[in-house]
């Protein structure tokens, strides 16, 4: 089962009907409860009485401290199991708010509302909430799916302009792997500011969320959302740049892969190192130590028998899961994703 998607204020308030709440938690952090708070209580939540429950913006929160933290306060409030937890925020809070809601007494019923791009296009789709724990991410959660996700584009009118353009290389993403006709509909886009419409994040939450339903187990296509992924992990831990840059060096490390492997054209791989390292540029210097990242590589989790595997595309539009690539090809994708860097 995947959860609906909600469009509108109207979808909203007949879930809030049928839900009919004990009482209803808000979760925000400082920056969501300034910037998209207000807006939200007077489209969403006019007149509600509501529990507000509020932690420091940032990947530090998604901590047992700050889940413990908030049980408490479920626990002082006397809250039910018939109260609602709705998230306001990015991907951390989703997270958060969703492991938090999913354990108290068992599981109490939960609303994502995503206010990045990321969360509105991959985190707060799925139904996977954790925890960061001893200094690895992801190790404590659990997989439960909230009741609904709530996707407003509005909320984005606040977000960092890097945040922006990081959270829209999941779009890509997205386009690259299922959708050749999206994926022309981004790249001819005005790309002065990267300001997405309603309809381009819908379109794209609703590929992961047609992907997800396919493959609830986390066994076969759902692997297809890691594209870009694999070199894109390794990148981010080995170096510390932001997510969304080392997704972008990801895709077209993995381009170039896909190029040697799975037949995906030369003009295909030109086409995506403009669009994506048109729209962000990882802050990443020539002397990226190669063998570093391949280990890492290996180590990963998803790689069986020390091999390397990657979920490639053959086409823009259709992906390609489960290669095993060569070292030697892996190597190259790095050398070619440096040398097409916009410096
Ligand atoms: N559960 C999943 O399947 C899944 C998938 C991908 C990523 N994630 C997780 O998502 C997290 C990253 O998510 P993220 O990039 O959204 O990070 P985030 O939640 O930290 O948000 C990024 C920053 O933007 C601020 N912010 C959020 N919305 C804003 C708005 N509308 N206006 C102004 N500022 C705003 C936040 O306070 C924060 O400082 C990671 O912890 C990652 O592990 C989870
Ligand atoms: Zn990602």
């Amino acid at each position: 089962m995947t959860s609906p998607l909600l469009h509108n204020s109207g979808e909203w308030n007949t879930l809030l009907d049928e839900l009919a709440p004990s009482s209803i938690i808000v979760l925000t952090d400082h920056n969501t409860e300034n910037h998209c708070l207000p807006y939200f209580l007077s489209t969403y939540l006019e007149g509600e009485e509501f529990i507000h429950l509020s932690v420091l913006p940032g990947e530090e929160s998604k901590s047992t401290a700050c889940a413990e933290e908030l049980w408490s306060v479920l626990l002082e409030e006397e809250v039910d199991r018939k109260a609602l937890f709705i998230s306001l925020g990015g991907g951390v809070i989703t997270d958060l708010g969703g492991f938090v809601a999913s354990t108290f007494k068992r599981g109490m019923p939960f609303i994502h509302v995503p206010t990045t791009h990321l969360g509105m296009t991959d985190a707060a789709i799925g139904g996977k909430n954790g925890v960061n724990f001893q200094g690895l991410k992801n190790q404590l959660g659990t997989i439960r799916q909230p009741k609904a996700i709530l996707i407003d584009a509005k909320f984005l009118d606040t977000l960092p302009e890097l945040e922006r353009r990081a959270g829209f290389m999941e779009t890509l993403k997205h386009a690259l792997i299922a959708d050749a006709a999206f994926w022309k509909n981004l790249k001819n886009r005005d790309d002065s500011t990267r300001a997405v419409s309603n309809e381009i994040i819908h379109h794209s939450a609703s590929i992961k969320q047609r992907i997800i339903a396919q493959d609830q187990d986390d066994f076969g296509i759902r692997q297809s959302l890691n594209f870009g992924h694999t070199v894109g992990h390794s990148v981010e831990a080995l170096t510390g740049i932001s997510h969304g840059e080392a997704v972008a060096f990801g895709i077209v490390a993995e381009s170039f892969i896909s190029n040697r492997q799975c037949g995906l054209s030369d003009d295909e791989l030109d086409d995506i190192c403009q669009v994506v390292f048109g729209c962000l540029t990882p802050s990443l210097s020539a002397d990226l130590d190669t063998e570093a990242l391949i280990q890492l590589m290996k180590s990963d989790k998803k790689n069986e028998y020390g091999e390397v595997r990657f979920s490639l595309i053959s086409n823009i539009g259709k992906s390609n899961i489960g290669e095993t690539v060569p070292i030697e090809v892996v190597a190259q994708s790095i050398a070619f994703a440096l040398s097409k860097m916009k410096r």
